[in-house]
């Protein structure tokens, strides 16, 4: 059974539909690429899996079992989607391990009541809570940075803090919008190694929205293109790859063969 899975999922703003009768499936343990060219509805699909955006009627959305069209986001979270943005909301003024804090808790949080009645338990829990986004940070390489404000850091170390906040989330379904962007090549190896280690390290399922087609081809299962809110392809990255229209709208024109594989090689 698929871990998440969209039945003619549809958002329309006003004249314009930016996703239109989608159905995807993605399968457990997989890393899923969702490609298109700007503007082709991916981010949208982000917004309305974690009930950012409200779909319209008729759209449906199956989480692990659980129907969760059009459920508040947080709720969402507490079911186990997480997800980055793909433009960056840190909190600057805040350490690196308070931006993980902020993850956590939006996943587990004490009742207040706890929080009067036994200070003990709280004091108990976060200093394990601590431990543990510690781990984490020990686990991205970002422990050295832990009482860093997080607006010090770099722009890959942003991107890796951003990854670890949607991991404190403790996901089944990581759902990650352009991790790599503005990331130097180098950077952007070192950023999927650590995708990579943390999927197997907690038996993640992750669908990646990435335009940089070499990530896509070397780490995606499945591909699902988009263009005009449609999907236009489906399949494995060597089966997308050859598929000519969907190269054709990917890149915006027209191309003969040779042309593709030598993009494709980049
Ligand atoms: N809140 C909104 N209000 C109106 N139109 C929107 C809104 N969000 C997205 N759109 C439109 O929906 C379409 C799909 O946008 P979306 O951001 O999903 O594309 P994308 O595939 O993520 O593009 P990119 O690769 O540039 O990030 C675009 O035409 C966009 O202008
Ligand atoms: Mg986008």
């Amino acid at each position: 059974m698929a871990l998440l899975e969209t039945t003619k999922l549809s958002k329309s703003f006003g004249g314009l539909r930016a996703v239109s009768d989608l159905d995807i499936a993605i399968e457990p343990g997989t890393i899923h690429g969702l490609i298109g060219p700007n503007g082709s509805g991916k981010s949208t699909f982000f917004n309305l899996v974690t009930g950012v955006y409200q779909s319209d009627p008729g759209s449906r959305i199956v989480f692990d079992g659980t129907e969760i069209t059009n459920m508040p986001s947080h709720e969402v979270g507490a079911l186990g989607i997480a997800r980055t943005f793909q433009l960056l909301r840190l909190f600057s003024d805040m350490t690196v391990l308070q931006n993980l804090m902020v993850g956590y808790h939006t996943h587990v949080s004490y009742s207040i009541l706890t929080a009067i009645f036994d200070r003990g338990a709280v004091q108990r829990y976060d200093a394990r809570t601590t431990e543990e986004m510690m781990d984490l940070l020990e686990f991205i390489g970002l422990a050295d940075y832990a009482e860093m404000p997080a607006s010090e850091l770099s722009g890959g170390q942003r991107r890796l803090l951003a990854l670890g906040r949607a991991m404190a989330m403790r996901p089944k379904l990581l759902m990650l919008d352009e991790p790599a962007a503005g990331l130097s090549p180098v950077n952007v190896e070192h950023f999927l190694a650590i995708v990579m280690k943390l999927k197997e390290k907690f038996g993640l399922t992750i669908l990646i929205v990435e335009h940089i087609l070499k990530v896509v081809m070397e780490t995606c299962d499945t591909v699902t293109v988009l263009d005009y809110g449609e999907k236009i392809g489906e399949g494995t990255p060597n089966e997308v790859k050859d598929d000519h229209a969907v190269i054709e709208a990917y890149l915006g024109q027209e191309m003969d063969d040779d042309e593709v594989r030598a993009i494709l090689r980049t």
